[in-house]
């Protein structure tokens, strides 16, 4: 019998590549740059499954073209707002991602972030490397204190908590905001449940966490800064567009918060030329909060299972939640 043909979008870790190929007829994209889209949807006519990453645009114009063997769409990431997942559904396409296995990664980044942006990490790295330590001085690169102080999740899903967990261990109050209260997750943390404004009103640091979807879309703009402290930090590792970047840019520059740490912006990759990079009280990441070798080497398998299994009409191990 002969095997199921897939595309794979990129250059994948090895075990991840060498897992499909036991099962599936594969063409890769064998780099690490994108498929050009042209190519990606000439190369998905007649395939049985697509295992993509989250730069790929997964919609009606890329399930046309691939037509109706299509049987499963499987993305190495957790997040999957690049995806449609109802027009998927609406062709009986089994859609699925790798939630789980890079929670911990990505909530030790968050922290790593959260820490550098508030010790002013990146910029006393690059102080030295301009010349500028000429001796010890009482408040250069005197930065905020994370231990002891209020942080605010806003959404308090998996990652969400395993940062929770963190910070508890700096003796920090933990507050969260989501679309309503999860009692059943926030009590054994000891996080307590407030509405936005007194989220905004009361935190030292704000950290990211929610999906992005409609309702998230620029969640984080002009009259949400007004509303924070002026000394507090804004840290997101969820998506770019959580946050209206402008409104972001203008808050740094006129005080309204102190700093912001990204490790996702809009667009992605940001153009070096970027205002927010001019910042030296923002903290840039190149979307690497699941990047361990270990995490990225789980992320690739649990993709590869979820095509094989997709490709064989089974039940994916991880559907998308929703
Ligand atoms: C995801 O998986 O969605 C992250 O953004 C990258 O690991």
């Amino acid at each position: 019998m002969s095997k199921p043909n897939v595309v794979i979008t990129r250059r994948i870790p090895e075990a991840g590549l060498a897992r499909v190929q036991e099962v599936c007829q594969v063409r890769q994209w064998d780099s690490d740059d994108p498929i050009p889209r042209e190519t990606l949807l000439e190369w998905v006519r007649g395939i049985d499954g697509l295992y993509c990453l989250l730069t790929e645009r997964i919609d009606e114009e890329l399930l046309d073209a691939a037509g109706s063997n299509l049987r499963v769409v499987s993305t190495l990431s957790v997040g999957y707002d690049h995806i449609d997942v109802a027009a998927c559904r609406r062709r009986n396409i089994a859609v699925g991602n790798t939630p789980g296995v890079l929670t911990e990664t990505t909530a030790d980044l968050a922290v790593a972030l959260l820490l550098a942006t508030a010790r002013r990490i990146p910029e006393a790295i690059d102080a030295i490397r301009r010349g500028e330590w000429t001796t010890w001085k009482p408040m250069w690169m005197a930065g905020q204190d994370v231990h002891g102080s209020t942080v605010g999740i806003v959404g308090l899903g998996r990652i969400g908590r395993a940062v929770a967990r963190r910070l508890r261990g700096f003796n920090c109050r933990i507050l969260y905001h989501d679309v309503r209260p999860r009692p059943e997750v926030a009590d054994e943390l000891g996080a307590t449940y407030v509405d936005m404004d007194t989220l905004l009103a009361e935190c030292d640091f704000i950290t990211l966490h929610p999906r992005l979807n409609a309702s998230t879309y620029h969640l984080f703009d002009a009259e949400k800064f007004r509303k924070m402290k002026k000394t507090a930090i804004l840290i997101n590792t969820s998506r770019g567009p959580v946050v209206d970047q402008e409104a972001l840019y203008q808050a740094l520059v006129n005080g309204e918060i102190l700093a912001a740490g990204l490790d996702v912006t809009e667009p992605e990759p940001l153009p070096v030329d970027h205002p927010l990079l001019q910042l030296p009280n923002c903290v840039v990441l190149p979307h690497i909060a699941s990047a361990s070798v270990a995490t990225r080497t789980k992320m690739a398998l649990i993709a590869a299972e979820n095509l094989i299994a997709g490709v064989q009409g089974k039940p994916l191990p991880y559907p998308v939640e929703d």
